[in-house]
């Protein structure tokens, strides 16, 4: 039966080893649904174009009701000698139909303008339940915000103390990354809404077919402009790869952030039981090995689109079999998406916050001497004297071990005395406190609690139209 599908020049059918390294239907029979669609269509487009009779068309539409019938139950699936899922659903077809008529349908198409198609309507219906998953964690993210209030944390850059942050507004910058990405589909699917049915296997067909209405029953608007790079281009593939790992990377970025503050050490948040994992060895343990895997799959999902890309860097343009390698990378991608979000977003919806040590811890490490040096500015010292100003208050309380606040009237009027009197300069201590120093920061954007309050409206308004 290897004979099937290209018998007419050859002697023998395919070696053994050449079988086996051919062979796609282990993952590509996923497609199975989208071929029979894709073949419903392609029957009707025979119909259309006086190459199957009514008569020949309703045996053909019920067969292929048949057939999907048999693929849903399991009743058929791909044996060993189907090469790929195209030429199991041919025999299968061929089973229900006969001879006669099952070899018709397989006119005016090639499995690469098939394969073309499928690929991009099963990667269309996945990038929209993987959407739906991402604003789930965006929601879940927000809720948290709303949650966090107005509490206050140590804001880091170089993960060191920098300046006070509403917690909200740390979580509130993971939101972004995550609604961009889901843009980012909703981007894609509109480059990837064309059909290459009808291309053939690169020059479109002889046979007087329709593309358009095969393509609208396919769900797409348009129908590909080149037949060649219908069949033979995958950067939409590939543009789809990239999504998806950006995605993996920022939720990665989240997870590094849980991991750190989940640690005895920062003690900022607590992970729920059911989504924390203990040690087989240490009774004491507690885990957080969603945010782990997420992070670990991250570098899987990357892996992927570089391999994807490898494989198409060289390609000729039109058909070559390399393209078969192109669907594993993003079924797993796809895979391990659809099986981390929800996951990491009941992870993320339990976990609570130690909201008083936020609060203490949020302006130690001199996290104010910003705003020391913005109220000096205020008061009419240029930024540049300012900023040294207020390095020398540091430089005196990290020298008697003694935080900001701790500094005496005394202290600042000696500090500040070339350019304030001693009356002004003690009232620097109306900003030495972290309230005050996130409510200061109010242009749009900034971690003020007004600002961050209209922050997660922007937000909610946007996982809401998206
Ligand atoms: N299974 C192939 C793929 O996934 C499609 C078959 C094309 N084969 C061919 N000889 N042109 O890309």
């Amino acid at each position: 039966e290897h004979l099937a599908l290209w018998g007419g020049r050859f002697t023998s059918g395919p070696s053994p080893e050449l079988a086996a390294l051919s062979k796609s239907t282990q993952f590509d029979w996923r497609l199975a649904d989208d071929d029979i669609a894709g073949s419903r269509a392609h029957a009707r487009a025979l119909g259309r174009a006086g190459l199957l009779t009514p008569d020949e068309l309703t045996r053909m539409e019920s067969a292929l009701d048949e057939l999907q019938r048999r693929v849903d139950s399991g009743a058929f699936a791909p044996i060993e000698d189907d090469e790929d899922e195209a030429t199991a659903l041919e025999r299968g077809l061929i089973d229900i139909a006969g001879d006669e008529l099952g070899g018709k349908l397989r006119a005016g198409r090639s499995r690469n303008d098939q394969i073309a198609c499928l690929i991009r309507m099963w990667l269309r219906r996945h990038s929209r339940v993987i959407a739906r998953l991402l604003l789930a964690l965006a929601s879940a993210l927000i809720e948290q915000s709303l949650a966090a209030g107005r509490t206050v944390m140590p804001g880091r850059t170089h993960m060191q103390h920098a300046q006070p942050v509403l917690l909200a507004h740390q979580l509130m910058a993971h939101v972004w990354p995550l609604l961009r990405d889901v843009e980012r589909f909703a981007d894609w699917d509109k480059r990837i809404d064309a059909s290459p049915y009808g291309s053939g296997a690169l020059a479109g067909n002889t046979l007087g077919l329709e593309p358009v209405a095969v393509a609208r029953e396919l769900g797409f608007t348009n129908v590909t402009a080149n037949s060649i790079d219908g069949t033979a281009s995958r950067d939409l593939v590939a543009e789809f790869a990239f999504i998806a790992a950006m995605t993996g990377v920022d939720i990665s970025r989240l997870s590094e952030e849980i991991i750190i503050w989940n640690t005895q050490e920062f003690a900022f948040v607590r992970l729920d039981d059911a989504y924390s994992t203990g040690s087989s060895i240490m009774p004491q343990k507690k885990n957080p090995d969603i945010a782990e895997l997420a992070r670990g799959k991250s570098g899987r999902l990357i892996g992927d689109l570089t391999g994807l890309l490898a494989t198409l860097k060289g390609l000729p343009t039109a058909y070559a079999r390399d393209l078969q390698e192109d669907k594993e990378a993003v079924f797993d991608q796809v895979d391990t998406l659809e099986v981390l979000l929800p996951a990491f977003t009941g992870m993320v919806a339990t976990m609570q916050f130690d909201h008083d040590r936020l609060e203490a811890e949020a302006p130690t490490g001199f996290a104010l001497a910003t705003d020391i040096a913005e109220w000096l500015v205020k008061n009419g010292v240029p930024f540049r004297h300012a900023h040294e100003l207020s390095g020398a208050c540091v430089k005196l309380a990290e020298g008697r071990g003694q935080e900001l606040w701790d500094l005496t009237d005394d202290d600042f009027a000696t500090v500040f005395k070339d350019f304030l009197s001693a009356d002004i300069a003690p009232k620097v201590r109306e900003v030495l406190s972290t309230e005050g120093s996130v409510s200061a920061r109010n242009g749009k954007g900034g971690t003020s609690p007004l600002r961050v309050r209209e922050q997660i409206a922007a937000a909610k308004a946007s996982v809401e139209s998206l």
